[in-house]
């Protein structure tokens, strides 16, 4: 049977043209770089973003070999996806850097067959990841960064709780050393009557020597008087020292006895400044910690007490002390008539380096806090009651 060839007419002639033209011009819209290649990696047709891409028009590759193209090769490189395309006829991806394209690229391999099933040709989709990537390499160094910082982060905080521990060690010894300064003050204070009584009693000796009228009776008598200051010299030199015995274990004192070793201390040197305490005592009141820290406590908040007070122009200054229990705990409350604490100050008397006086290092109460509070688990507070500052020790 003779076979008829169908014409085209001039109508199908222009709607091939049209589907053409249209054809060429989606394939040129799309963004991503598209190539098509034969089976023997010539390229048969590349889109203007891939030409452009290349800094070349598409006449200037069709023709040429991909691979040379593409990475500057003479043969296919070994992750090129096209061998595997031909083999299975089914779309390949893959993922590689391509040199010409100055980038990283994942490029999908789809091959074109022909009615018997055969490859004639692929078509290469090349889109541009290369941000990506890197926002993805970018974001795993900043995990592993996060991952470093958290798994460091222990040490780290164990280090800064050391360091803030030596720092405190450093005020407490700071404390210790401004304490000791006004110690050796009280001593001073101390001292100044019983040497004046030595000095009297050597200086009546002298003269009765030389006016022929000393007995060896009244010789004995004087020199008992003086034996007995020196004696109290010499306790007082005893308790200063106890005061700064550094104690390692805890024990149970008498609150009582350690208001009245700071209490004592001080009194010489307040009442030379006119300053009156008063002293409600509770004998059978005992707190467990460290005496000669709580002791240093008391004395640091009489010893502002005595500051505020010398500040204030207050004709009757007193200091009180009360001992009391409450909650079956052990009470000390200090206060005096120097005018309170300011309310904008109140807030902040307890953090380290805090002062308003002028020769304040602003230590006293924060290392008191941390005594009472770190050291022996009680409560250090203060407050205006009545106008008067008072601090409250609960042990
Ligand atoms: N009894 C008080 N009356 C008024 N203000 C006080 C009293 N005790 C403490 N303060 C305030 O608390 C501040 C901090 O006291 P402190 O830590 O002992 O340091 P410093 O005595 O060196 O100033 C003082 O400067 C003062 O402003
Ligand atoms: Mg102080």
């Amino acid at each position: 049977m003779q076979t008829v060839k169908p014409e085209v007419s001039l109508d199908d002639h222009a709607f091939i043209l049209r589907a053409k033209r249209e054809w060429e011009q989606t394939f040129d819209a799309v963004s991503d770089l598209i190539m098509i290649t034969d089976t023997d990696h010539t390229i048969i047709r590349v889109n203007r973003a891939m030409a452009e891409r290349c800094g070349l028009t598409p006449k200037d590759m069709v023709g040429h070999k991909c691979f040379e193209m593409m990475h500057g090769a003479g043969v296919a490189p070994d992750y090129c996806p096209h061998a595997g395309m031909l083999v299975s006829k089914k779309p390949q991806q893959a993922e590689f850097n391509i040199e010409k394209l100055h980038g990283i690229f994942e490029v999908t391999m789809s091959p074109i067959l022909n009615e018997e099933g055969r490859v004639t040709a692929g078509v290469h989709v090349c889109r541009d990841i290369t941000e990506h990537r890197r926002h993805e390499e970018l974001l795993t160094a900043q995990q592993k960064l996060l991952e470093e910082i958290n798994r460091s982060l222990e040490d780290r905080i164990a280090t800064a709780v050391d360091e803030l521990r030596k720092s405190d060690d450093l005020l407490i010894q700071q404390g210790r050393l401004s304490a000791m300064g006004d110690l050796i003050n009280s001593i001073a204070h101390h001292w100044r009557q019983p040497l004046n009584n030595i000095g009297l009693i050597v200086q009546s000796l002298g003269l009765a020597f030389k006016a022929n009228d000393l007995s060896v009776a009244e010789m004995d008598a004087e020199i008992f008087a003086i034996m007995d200051i020196l004696q109290q010299i010499s306790d007082t030199i005893n308790d200063f020292r106890t005061f700064f015995v550094h104690e390692k274990e805890p024990v149970s004192f008498s609150v009582n006895d350690a208001v009245s070793r700071a209490v004592n201390f001080i009194l010489p040197s307040l009442k030379s400044k006119g300053v009156k305490v008063i002293c409600h005592e509770h004998a059978d009141i005992c707190a467990f910690g460290f005496p000669n820290e709580y002791a240093q406590v008391l004395l640091n908040i009489i010893i502002n007490a005595k500051e505020a007070l010398l500040q204030s122009n207050e004709t009757t200054p007193l200091i009180t002390v009360r001992v009391s229990e409450e909650n079956g705990r052990s009470l000390v409350t200090i206060s005096d008539n120097g005018g309170g604490i300011a309310a904008d100050v109140l807030p902040k008397i307890f953090d380290p380096y805090f002062t308003t006086r002028v020769n304040g290092n602003g230590i006293g109460l924060y290392m008191s806090k941390m005594i009472i509070e770190k050291n022996m688990h009680g409560r250090l507070t203060a407050c205006n009651v009545d106008g008067c500052a008072e601090l409250r020790v609960e042990v």
